[in-house]
Order: C-alpha cells, then sequence, then structure tokens
C-alpha cells in the first residue's frame, strides 16, 4: 500500500505525540517527536549555561550548532525511537519544566531551525512518516498528504501536562505549568521564522471533549480517506 506523510502540529500539550505515536504504530510507520529536538538544544544550551532567566547567548549556540548532534534510537520496549543529545539519552532530562521554559526562545532562532528541519525532512524522506510539531504541515512537508491540527482549551493542556509532571515525580504547581504553556503558545506563535500556524489544507481537531479512543478513531478515519 502506498505510504503517506502525516503531520500534525498544534499547541503544546494537544496531546499530539500520544496520538501521533498510536497512528504510527497502527500503521507501522516512523514517528518523529519534532518538539523533542529542539528540546534537546535547549538542553545542550542550557548545559552550556547558554541560556537562562533574562540571559541568552544566541551567538555562542549559533557557533556550537555544528557541535550538536540530534538522532533518534528506537526503544523496542517503549514501542517508539527516544532522542539523543551527542549520543547520550535525554529523553526523560528534555520533558522538565525547565526545559519546556526556554525551548520556545531556542526555537525562534533560525540557524537551530534549519538544522533541524534538515534532519526531520532526511528521516522523511521515504514517506510513512507521522511528524508532530508546530511547522510540519507549513514548512518542514508541506506537500503532506494527511495534516492534521490539534486544539484544546489551554486549561485543559495545562491540566493534561500538570498531570504527566506529577505522574513523573516532578515538583510542579498547576500554575506555572499553565504559564508555560501560554507563554510557549505566544512565542511560538509570534516568532518570525515558521510560527505556528494552521496550514489551509490542514483539518482541525479540538480534542477538549474527545477521549484518547475517540481521538485515534477520527485520525485513523482520516488516515482511511486519504490513503
Ligand atoms: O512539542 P513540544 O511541546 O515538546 O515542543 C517544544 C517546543 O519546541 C515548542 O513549544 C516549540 O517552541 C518548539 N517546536 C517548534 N517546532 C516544532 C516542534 C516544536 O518550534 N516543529
Amino acid at each position: 500500500m502506498n505510504k503517506i506523510t502525516i503531520a500534525i502540529d498544534g499547541f503544546s500539550s494537544t496531546g499530539k505525540s500520544t496520538i501521533a505515536k498510536q497512528v504510527a504504530n497502527h500503521l507501522g510507520y516512523v514517528y518523529v517527536d519534532s518538539g523533542a529536538m529542539y528540546r534537546a538544544v535547549t538542553l545542550y544550551a542550557m548545559n552550556q549555561g547558554l541560556i537562562a532567566e533574562d540571559y541568552f547567548d544566541v551567538k555562542t549556540l549559533n557557533d556550537k550548532l555544528s557541535e550538536i548532534k540530534v538522532s533518534f534510537k528506537f526503544n523496542k520496549g517503549l514501542g517508539f525511537a527516544e532522542v539523543y543529545l551527542n549520543d547520550k539519552n535525554v529523553e526523560k532530562t528534555i520533558r522538565s519544566l525547565e526545559v519546556s521554559r526556554f525551548v520556545s526562545k531556542v526555537a525562534a532562532i533560525s540557524a537551530v531551525r534549519k538544522k533541524l528541519v534538515a534532519i526531520q525532512r532526511e528521516i522523511g524522506k521515504s514517506k510513512g512518516v507521522v511528524m508532530d510539531g508546530r511547522d510540519i504541515g507549513t514548512v518542514v512537508f508541506p506537500d503532506a498528504e494527511l495534516k492534521i491540527f490539534m486544539t484544546a482549551s489551554p486549561e485543559t493542556r495545562a491540566k493534561r501536562r500538570y498531570n504527566e509532571l506529577i505522574n513523573r515525580g516532578d515538583n510542579v504547581v498547576y500554575e506555572s505549568v499553565l504559564k508555560n504553556v501560554q507563554e510557549r503558545d505566544y512565542i511560538d506563535s509570534n516568532r518570525k521564522d515558521s510560527p505556528l500556524v494552521k496550514a489551509d489544507d490542514a483539518i482541525e481537531i479540538d480534542n477538549s471533549d474527545l477521549s484518547l479512543e475517540e481521538q485515534f478513531e477520527k485520525v485513523l478515519e482520516l488516515v482511511r480517506k486519504t490513503l
């Protein structure tokens, strides 16, 4: 059967990755979490002391970009590919609220985007890929056969993210998570390079009141219509 490219974009914590993973597994496609790549570069910048509250040494980060290797390795047990920064597994570290605080600033840098978009296109060049992010249907794969734009209210999204962080043992308060979700939405939607916008040909799914099963079914239905 013909393999297609599925682009899933949307605001922070809309549950894109959960659905994207399920759909990819079901279809036998490769799943790529493009946000994890921006998070990995952010972790590098943090480790190097290049970014902190009210401080960002963009020039040094740009100069060091060639030293940053972002890659994925499939974890059979988990059933998806984990992200590696310079060959170190950083899948868990990059999900912290600290990384979330800085990631949108790092993702606004054009040289960072250029580097990561090139890797994303390379991974997806043979199709059979489900990639989630902010600019997948608009910039990375504008010709993707199926584009989905996920939305949900900021409160619904912050609640989901808060539960995720608490479940993994992080000590966070709901208000900080909500503030972070709103800040990232603002920066992601207003940056000059590849802002978060719904592609004209994307299908919007508001999942505020949808269960995971309902979302999965909805997306599969769209895949069936596209194939
Ligand atoms: O998807 P996730 O919330 O992990 O993404 C983290 C951040 O990475 C986003 O808030 C956004 O700033 C950036 N990002 C991006 N373009 C993508 C994916 C993520 O700018 N394709």
